[in-house]
């Protein structure tokens, strides 16, 4: 019995000792920190990281520790050396692995920077502007942009639940830009609508400890009980493997790129590749629009929509979005509040250790920076952050700056892959509704638009946000 006892001691020194000498000893951070990351995982697990790690950061200032061998950022220097060192950053950690489609990895579960290269080569050009701005993704973009308006128009006086018709809209804009002719029409077909549905309100890659426990403890897993496992998303899957398989589709879709023979890409591959964007171009872009009309119809916030509603009368229909400069304030000051993906983004350090914001960092440490975080910290480049403020943008001292700090789609060869797409979706968007309608919040809202964070992106709480149109 003593002998246990004399281990017990032993070990607990051992963790001690390595809590105190460790090189992340000199990192600010609460002292439980130093010799465990339990705390971390425990706000992991009941969905309070980011709001911990915000905490966190207010009381430490910009490098924080989180455990042992984890430490997050705010600063744009250690962005920059985190995400864009080399080009691509660092490599992402296993917590990516949660995220493979139909078993297999993609360009967004890929770890090493080496091997994402090869596969981001493969498709990069379709997801540039010039590509995205082809006449006929534009035109298939601004049908769909129609399709919601009708829907508004037709409810009258009623109110519109836009979290659900924004994520229709989403859907049929990704859908189409990968696959047309092929591509799902869930604003006016019922059975595509089921397909959103699944995919919306589908908790697989969500904040359920099923995932969390597969990647915390992965030899486990197979003994995991049945009922742990997540819902899967037959019909989803089944679509996009019925539209992989099309043998004709349009010239600028990623699904022309992906079965070209030179990819070197097996059916099952270019699937998951697809499947992967689908669920990268859905919650971010619906739930990003969605946060932003909810701020734009808030009543201390009118005089910002009547800005953007005076812009768009005082421009012709076909003024380029490069003229729209009060658009594209409105745009970045909501990712910025409300970024649909606010949580952090973890890599590994590097063999050898680097210095990030003055301290040395050991290699294979777990590093990251939360753009929820990101942009709030520092309140010379936000003044005001908690506020919606759009005509921050506008200012010209400053821009690169807050430029620098925007990280709603993350930096560098691994950020987002989709960011052209998904501006273009929400400038169209945003300029066919505000060209004709006053939003506001309508009387029978009661749902929280609180950010309730998922496994890496936050939706509204509540999961609905009714408004009421009224044409102009
Ligand atoms: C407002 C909308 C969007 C936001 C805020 C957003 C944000 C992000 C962020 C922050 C990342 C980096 C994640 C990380 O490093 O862990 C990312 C990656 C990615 N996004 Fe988006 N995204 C949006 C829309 C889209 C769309 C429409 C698509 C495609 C159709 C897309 C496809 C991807 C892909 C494929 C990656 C992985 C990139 C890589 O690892 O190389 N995203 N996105």
């Amino acid at each position: 019995m003593s002998s246990v006892w004399v281990g017990a001691v032993l070990l607990f020194g051992y963790f001690v000792a390595k809590g105190l000498v460790s090189p992340l000893s000199k990192v600010p951070g609460p002292w439980y920190t130093r010799f465990t990351s339990l705390w971390i995982k425990y706000q992991e697990f009941t969905a309070n990281r980011r709001e911990s790690i915000h905490r966190l950061h207010q009381v430490y200032g910009p490098v924080v520790r989180l455990g042992p061998n984890e430490v997050s950022f705010t600063g744009s220097d250690a962005i920059k050396e985190i995400y864009a060192s080399g080009g691509s950053g660092y490599d992402k950690t296993e917590f990516y692995t949660l995220f493979k489609q139909f078993k297999t990895k993609t360009l967004f579960s890929t770890l090493s920077k080496d091997d994402h290269s090869k596969r981001k080569r493969l498709f990069a050009e379709r997801y540039a502007m010039t590509n995205v701005m082809k006449a006929r993704p534009l035109a298939a973009i601004t049908d769909r942009a129609m399709a919601f308006v009708s829907k508004c128009t037709e409810a009258g006086k009623k109110s519109v639940d836009v979290y659900v018709l924004l994520h229709c809209y989403a859907v049929d804009c990704v859908t189409h830009f990968m696959f047309s002719p092929g591509g799902l029409k869930s604003l006016n077909i019922e059975k595509d609508f089921e397909i959103m549905k699944e995919l919306t309100y589908h908790q697989s890659l969500q904040m359920k400890p099923e995932s969390l426990l597969a990647y915390y403890l992965p030899s486990w897993e197979p003994y995991f009980p049945k009922f742990l496992y997540p819902r899967s998303a037959p019909k989803t899957n089944q679509f996009v493997l019925d539209m992989a398989a099309q043998t004709q589709v349009e010239e600028y879709t990623l699904l022309e790129k992906l079965k070209r023979k030179e990819s070197g890409l097996e059916l099952m591959q270019a699937a998951a590749e697809c499947k992967d964007h689908m669920a990268a171009g859905i919650d971010t872009t619906g739930d990003g629009l969605c946060f932003l009309m909810w701020e734009l119809s808030r009543p201390h916030n009118l005089e910002f929509q009547e800005k953007l509603q005076h812009e768009l009368k005082s421009s012709s229909s076909d003024a380029s979005f490069d003229s729209l400069v009060y658009l594209d304030a409105v745009i970045k000051e909501a990712l910025r509040c409300s970024p649909p993906i606010p949580m952090s983004l973890p890599r590994y350090v590097p063999a050898g250790g680097r210095l990030i914001d003055r301290y040395f960092i050991p290699a294979q440490t777990i590093v990251s920076c939360q753009p929820y975080t990101v942009h709030r910290s520092c309140e010379e480049v936000f003044p005001d952050p908690d506020r919606f403020y759009p005509d921050r943008w506008l200012d010209a001292k400053g821009a690169a700056e807050r430029n620098r700090h925007f990280f709603a789609f993350a930096v560098g060869g691994r950020g987002c892959t989709g960011k052209n797409l998904a501006l273009v979706e929400m400038k169209i968007l945003v300029r066919e509704v505000y060209s004709r309608f006053t939003t506001t919040v309508a009387p029978d809202m009661n749902g929280s638009m609180k950010l309730d964070d998922q496994i890496i992106s936050a939706r509204p709480k509540g999961q609905t946000c009714k408004l009421t149109f009224t044409e102009i």
